[in-house]
């Protein structure tokens, strides 16, 4: 596997950061994923969007002004195997001694990576899969695409132990989204995800959905979802870069619906999957 670190393609094994990396010390830093298909990238310049607007959060931009992400981004993927990839992208602050102030004159450690993403499996057409609830312990930035993933992480586990394979997060009896993913729902033939804000990530699969939504007459709503109201929904789908649209069939161990993927997520599944064949 080669990876980019610092200006350089190097095969993983010889690429290495220093300890004292802000984002090894604080995890002091952000990251992209963006889906590569047969090495076209989907939605490149809303994942560069979103890049430049977490780095004008954590006060990094002019660290990186100079960078060029598409070609580094195009000859990543050329210089790996082909097939369909998930292009990981994550900036930190640099190297400097241990201090929560933020140092002057660093370079910022800039690395990148492309992992293989599966195309969504077989059977996940007739079976979807299994979600819990999970109150969302998380701060109240979590529109940063921060690589400080901890209460992700743990909440994530929790799920997995608990047998699913996603946690959605409920804060203030409301839902924001999963560990690592946006969250629909579908009530009477609408579709709603809750609105962009700081308490969940601005998903770029999210807006694509709710484009195509708008673009095929899908009656859509962008508004808060009580945690009654996802215990009660029709269809529950799961959206991100590596998942895509998948859906929920299980919440707390009840089934979603009729306990199969509906009729409104087979819909936007034919219509995203024919969206990705024609970038
Ligand atoms: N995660 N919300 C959270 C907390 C996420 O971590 C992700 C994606 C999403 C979906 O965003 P997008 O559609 O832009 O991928 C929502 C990535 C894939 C990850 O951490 O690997």
């Amino acid at each position: 596997m080669i990876v980019f670190l610092n200006g350089e393609f190097l095969p993983v094994e010889q690429a290495h950061v220093s300890v004292l990396d802000r984002g090894f010390i604080f995890g002091d830093g952000i990251y992209e994923v963006i889906p590569a298909y047969n090495g076209k990238l989907l939605r490149l310049e809303q994942h560069l969007t979103r890049l430049k607007n977490n780095l004008d959060a954590i006060r990094l931009t002019d660290a990186v002004s100079d960078m060029q992400w598409e070609p580094v981004l195009k000859e990543l993927l050329s210089r790996n195997e082909p097939g369909d990839m998930g292009v990981y992208l994550h900036v930190t602050r640099g190297v400097a001694p241990r201090d929560h102030t933020l140092p002057d004159g660093v370079s910022a450690t800039i690395f990148a990576m492309c992992n293989p993403i599966a195309p969504p499996a077989r059977d996940l057409k007739n079976k979807g899969v299994a979600a819990i609830t999970l109150e969302d312990s998380r701060w109240k930035n979590c529109h940063i695409k921060a690589i400080s993933l901890l209460p992700n992480i743990l909440l994530r586990q929790q799920a997995i132990d608990a047998g699913a394979v996603e946690a959605i997060l409920i804060r203030d009896d409301e839902a924001t989204e999963g560990a690592a993913s946006n969250v629909f729902i579908v009530k009477e033939n609408v579709l709603i995800t809750p609105p962009k804000g700081p308490f969940l990530l601005p998903g770029i699969t999210r807006d694509l959905v709710l484009e195509l939504a708008a673009k095929n007459n899908v009656l859509h709503e962008e508004r808060t979802i009580k945690a009654s109201e996802l215990h009660n929904a029709d269809e529950i789908w799961l959206t991100s870069s590596t998942k895509e649209i998948l859906p929920v069939t299980q919440l707390d161990g009840k089934p979603v619906g009729d306990g199969s993927p509906g009729p409104q997520w087979l819909k936007m599944f034919t219509l995203f999957q024919d969206y990705k064949s024609k970038v």
